[in-house]
């Protein structure tokens, strides 16, 4: 497994595929409101990042057929933007997008309410998003890559939710998905020593209900086998000799 260290230089541009990526998720958390269509969100989504002369990098992957994926609740990740899915009051819906900006990657996705949503949903989401910040504690040089799988692991468990184990985070730089994969839960090892200069996309994807996940007849659709909820955060995050540097959350 051949991890890539990234160069100053390297790490700059990806600095920027970030910072372009995370005022895209700002602006497209501006239009989440009823009545929008999943294809809506997509097509200013494109528009955005094509706006900073960057490339959406999920369109045409692998066959993907549109710019941004958008899941809407009991969908974990990979929804194909619709024109006939159209959010309503109470859902959730997950955004994940991917920037190419002078051929380096970033990646990130948040799951964003649909106006007022139950305690239930609120805390699924949050827990979502802060077991990615308990998971960085660990993503600094001389810690070990799956202790950030194991942190993600028991801090859900406390909340009873499903650490989905179907799909998992990856390293990233000049292609979307490089080594190494990063589970979202607690392996038996300790996995590779962190170095500084590492670039990984860390997303964990949480059900309400049971961890299983199954694939629908689109072959890219998941959703949960229970039909219960599902939230998902990811950002694209450089590892440091400190602190974790988030490349994808924007900075003061
Ligand atoms: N963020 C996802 C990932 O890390 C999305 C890629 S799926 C795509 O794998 F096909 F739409 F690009
Ligand atoms: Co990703």
């Amino acid at each position: 497994m051949a991890v890539s260290i990234k160069s100053s230089r390297e790490i700059n541009l990806m600095r920027e595929a970030g910072r372009i990526l995370a005022v895209t998720h700002e602006e497209l958390e501006k239009i989440i409101k009823p009545g929008i269509s999943t294809l809506e969100i997509n097509k200013a989504g494109e528009d955005i990042i094509r706006g900073f002369g960057c490339i959406p990098s999920f369109l045409n992957y692998n066959g993907y057929p549109a710019s941004i994926c958008l899941s809407v609740n009991d969908e974990v990740v990979h929804g194909i933007p619709s024109p006939d899915k159209i959010l309503k009051e109470g859902d959730i819906v997950s955004i994940d997008a991917g920037v190419i900006y002078k051929g380096y990657h970033s990646d990130a996705a948040r799951t964003i309410p649909v106006g007022e949503i139950s305690e239930d949903t609120r805390q699924l989401i949050e827990v979502t998003k802060q077991s990615f910040f308990e998971g960085i504690k660990y993503a600094k040089e001389g810690c070990y890559l799956y202790d950030i799988s194991a942190a993600i692991n028991d801090y859900v468990d406390n909340f009873g939710y499903g650490v989905v184990r179907d799909l998992v985070g990856h390293g990233i730089g000049s292609s979307m998905h490089e080594d190494p994969q990063i589970p979202n839960f607690r392996q038996r090892r300790r996995g590779l020593k962190l170095q500084a200069g590492m670039t990984l996309a860390i997303e964990p994807m949480i059900n309400a209900g049971r961890c299983d996940v199954e694939w629908l007849d689109d072959d890219w659709t998941v959703v949960t086998e229970d039909g219960s909820l599902s939230a998902h955060y990811e950002n694209t995050v450089l590892i440091t000799d400190g602190e974790p540097e988030i490349l994808s959350i924007l900075r003061n």
